[in-house]
């Protein structure tokens, strides 16, 4: 029989470059709180939010990947045009075809890269970042761009009182490509589907045009019962947490940084304690400026951790993100 030629070598992989883009406005708990009968204060100490970023008309899924990618791509030291796969995680490019990634592949120089995105919502970046981690290490890539990116306020219901103070816009970008020694750990991950009405488009995309004005009420904004997924994060994430840091062959002292999606500061605070992170580990705290950015919020959290001065290139980062479906991912990576 014939053989098929494949890699007989695996290469390690590791991040190679971030890049982000943050909207222009900044939108402060002021403005959001009268819709909702609720308060500045309220907000900050039951979320941790103080402020967050809306995208403009100009600003969109696309436009944002684009900014953040170049960032990406120039950290990494490589040209658009070495990018051979591009992965955005996203629920909020409102097209459910063709996907943002071939428009954005398009504008950055770098077709005929593979393009697609993932739907696996706050988890998405950290999905993407496993999907390229073993890409590279099979030889079907070699540099894969992994973008997370949302305008959710696109689909957030600014009346509604669990997301309206929640949910942002913005994008953050790796590159993912060859690197001497293993730069990503292997990936937990896993779904809960039984709980897929916690956070949920409220109704499908219009299928077709009915002559009942009726049918097209439906609203396709996100809804959330916040308790039932605040309890979910905040007790189940630190174990899958756990679970990534023994599969990468290190201990909680060996981390330098701990990047959890930013869904709410409390959730990130109750897994900081579950995990006994010791003092020196940087813990990112992003939600305060940004908001929940879903599948952005862990490149956001990572780049503003290094623009800080609270991480540095080479760090060994725990990364862990969750939400809609439910599906969750973890791993320990080197910050490019
Ligand atoms: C949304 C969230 C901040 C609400 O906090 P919470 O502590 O769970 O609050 P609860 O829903 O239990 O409500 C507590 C009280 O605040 C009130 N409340 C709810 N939303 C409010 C708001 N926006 N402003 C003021 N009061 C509010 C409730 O009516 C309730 O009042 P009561 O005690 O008199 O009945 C929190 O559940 C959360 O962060 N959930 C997870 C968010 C998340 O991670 N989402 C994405 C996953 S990726």
């Amino acid at each position: 029989m014939t053989a098929l030629s494949v890699p007989n070598a695996s290469t390690n992989a590791g991040l190679l470059g971030l890049g982000v883009y943050r909207p222009e406005r900044l939108v402060p708990n002021s403005e959001i709180v009268d819709l909702i009968d609720s308060s500045d204060e309220w907000v900050r100490t039951r979320s941790g939010i103080e402020s967050r970023r809306f995208a403009g008309d100009h600003e969109t899924v696309v436009s944002m990947s684009v900014d953040a990618s170049r960032d990406a791509i120039a950290a990494a030291g490589i040209s658009a045009d070495q990018v051979d796969c591009v992965v955005v995680a996203t629920v909020s490019h409102l097209l459910q075809t063709p996907a943002a990634a071939a428009m954005i592949a398009e504008e950055l120089g770098s077709t005929p890269a593979a393009a697609f995105d993932v739907s696996a919502a706050c988890a998405g970046f950290c999905y993407g970042v496993s999907l390229a981690s073993d890409m590279i290490r099979t030889g079907s890539a070699r540099h894969v761009l992994v973008i997370g990116v949302e305008k959710l306020s696109d689909l957030t219901d600014p009346t509604d009182r669990s997301t309206a103070f929640i949910f942002a816009d913005g994008a953050g970008a790796v590159v993912v490509g060859p690197t001497d020694e293993p730069g990503i750990s292997p990936v937990v991950w896993g779904s809960d589907g039984a709980r897929f009405d916690l956070i949920r488009q409220e109704a499908p995309w219009p299928v077709k045009v009915d002559p009942d004005p009726e049918s097209l009420k439906g609203s396709h904004v996100l809804r959330m019962d916040g308790n039932p997924v605040f309890r979910w994060a905040s007790f189940e994430m630190a174990k899958v947490a756990k679970q990534a840091i023994e599969r990468a062959g290190i201990t909680v002292d060996d981390l330098d940084v701990f990047i959890p999606h930013q869904a709410n500061m409390r959730i990130t605070d109750a897994m900081a304690r579950a995990l006994k992170l010791p003092k020196h580990v940087a813990v990112a705290r992003d939600i305060a400026q940004q908001g929940n950015t879903s599948a952005a919020s862990v490149p956001l959290a990572m780049e503003r951790l290094v623009a800080d001065g609270d991480a540095k290139s080479g760090d060994l980062a725990l990364l862990i993100a969750f939400g809609a479906g439910l599906v969750y991912a973890a791993q320990v990576v080197r910050l490019p």
